[in-house]
């Protein structure tokens, strides 16, 4: 089954609830929030200068820059620390078990 204009990026068990992964949908990293049923996808790169956002550093619905400290929220890609600042974030389905991103 294919979603027009969605990619799959990985089953829905890989992610635990309340977890953040990282994967690989095409060339483009990505990061994925599970929050109970719902996936929200989001890009690796902090909106503040480019830094690499991890994992480990999401918690609840914010990802924290290491770098200065900027914190971004995984639903909205808003920057609750400088308002014009926005993470990339990607439309997401969960169909039959997969987590489908929408890239473009
Ligand atoms: S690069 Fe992320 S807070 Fe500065």
């Amino acid at each position: 089954m294919s979603l027009p204009g969605y990619q799959k990026a990985a089953s829905f068990s890989e992610i635990p609830d309340g977890g953040t992964i990282e994967v690989e949908v095409g060339p483009l990293p990505l990061l994925l929030h599970r929050r109970g049923e719902k996936v929200f996808a989001t890009g690796v790169y902090c909106p503040h200068q480019d830094f690499r956002l991890y994992p480990s550093n999401c918690s609840g619905d914010t990802i924290l820059c290491t770098a200065h400290g900027y914190r971004m929220n995984i639903q909205t890609g808003a920057c609750q620390d400088e308002p014009d600042l926005f993470m990339a974030t990607y439309a997401t389905r969960v169909e039959n078990g997969e987590v489908w991103v929408k890239l473009y």
